[in-house]
């Protein structure tokens, strides 16, 4: 048994291609010898095509209402009890300017699905950004249509975050009340075909999620060819109707990193909050597992605590300046650097971009 995982992973470290039969056996090491190998190989893969070189990309949750109701999500609609917040436009601008001087050369903007915002406030908060800021910036505010993204697009937004969630459409339409797995999967195409650089991604460990469903998540990341996966664990929100389950572990949403890394080897993954939030060193072995983004909050403190997707996140009483500085000794206590450029897709000189 023992040759067969070994094979499988020097396979999927040399030529990044694995049936889902293969990438079934690698995400299930036997013992700590295996699983260190699976480890081991992920990390040097990732050296290999993205460097020592950690992105740091600042996020501004510039709003938490939020029209949905996601099962897992502290922010969902039915959650009575999370005191709500918009960032007025000036606070915003403001956090991008402190998050530049900070050294930051990405942005992102994250919140609820807030139709508030509607496509011109948006484009604003943006074009004022891109005017002002030498930065990328990333937007992470959920489904929008097709003329939306365009008009985002236009004005200089450079990548977007869609999370997949889970590839089972079954558990998608089960967990995203009124939502189909489908019309995510068309969006992340148009997202693509506007231009952007494409962000999807899994949450490990929902409730009623099985193995097959973390290899199905892999293999569609493969299958998008995205720019960038966010994978992070589940953990269960009291004020949520899924808030008596069991979360997702560290081990296995190490394993499912590492597995990413070994079949996407270019793809940008963030070692999450989340992974930071279930350990105190969490970030620190996503990074040694493929993991070479890492997101710190730029959120003005005072909003922070509101921003309740998960309870116990880490950093809600923390200032920018303190997070950088925090996040640069965690990097630099691995042996790795803090990148200096924008962190833009691993893929675009191969695309000829
Ligand atoms: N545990 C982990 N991740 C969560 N998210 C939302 N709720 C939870 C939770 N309870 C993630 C989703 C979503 C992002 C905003 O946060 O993946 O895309
Ligand atoms: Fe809203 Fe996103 Fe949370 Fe779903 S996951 S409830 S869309 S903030
Ligand atoms: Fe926020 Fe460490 S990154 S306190």
């Amino acid at each position: 048994m023992r040759r067969r995982f070994e094979k499988l992973v020097m396979k999927a470290a040399e030529h990044h291609e694995l049936t889902k039969e293969e990438l079934l056996c690698i995400l299930q090491p036997e013992d700590d010898e295996e699983k260190i190998l699976l480890f081991k190989k992920a990390d040097e893969v990732r050296q290999r095509y993205c460097g020592d070189d950690v992105h740091l990309r600042g996020i501004i949750e510039f709003s938490n209402i939020c029209e949905k109701n996601c099962l897992y999500c502290g922010l969902r609609k039915d959650n009575h009890k999370l005191n709500r917040y918009r960032i007025p436009e000036e606070e915003i601008l403001n956090a991008a300017k402190k998050a530049y001087f900070l050294g930051y050369r990405t942005i992102v903007l994250q919140s609820g699905e807030d139709s508030w915002y509607t496509v011109d406030r948006l484009c604003g908060i943006v074009r004022k950004i891109k005017q002002h800021l030498d930065v990328a910036v990333t937007l992470c505010i959920g489904e929008r249509t097709y003329e939306e993204y365009r008009e985002l697009r236009k004005v200089g937004a450079d990548r977007y975050l869609l999370k997949h969630e889970t590839a089972n459409p079954l558990l998608y339409s089960r967990l995203h009340p009124g939502m189909l797995f489908y019309d995510r999967i068309n969006r992340l195409k148009w997202l693509k075909e506007l231009g952007y650089q494409v962000g999807a991604g899994n949450i490990v460990g929902l409730p009623g999620q099985s193995i097959e469903d973390l290899a199905d998540d892999i293999l569609f990341l493969k299958q998008m060819d995205v720019d960038m996966a966010g994978i992070g664990p589940f953990i269960p929100h009291g004020n949520t109707p899924l808030g008596k389950t069991s979360g997702g572990t560290l081990d296995l949403t190490l394993r499912v990193l590492a597995c990413t890394r070994l079949l996407l080897p270019r793809v940008h993954l963030p070692a999450t909050t989340a992974v930071g939030t279930l350990h105190p060193y969490g970030r620190e072995k996503a990074l040694q597992c493929g993991a070479n983004v890492v997101m710190p909050n730029i959120t003005p403190a005072k909003y922070r605590k509101d921003y309740e997707i998960y309870p116990n996140k880490i950093c809600i009483d923390e200032e920018p300046e303190h997070c950088r500085g925090c996040i640069q000794r965690r990097i630099e206590s691995i042996g790795r650097t803090v990148a200096t450029d924008y962190g833009h897709s691993l893929k675009l000189n191969k695309r000829g971009a």
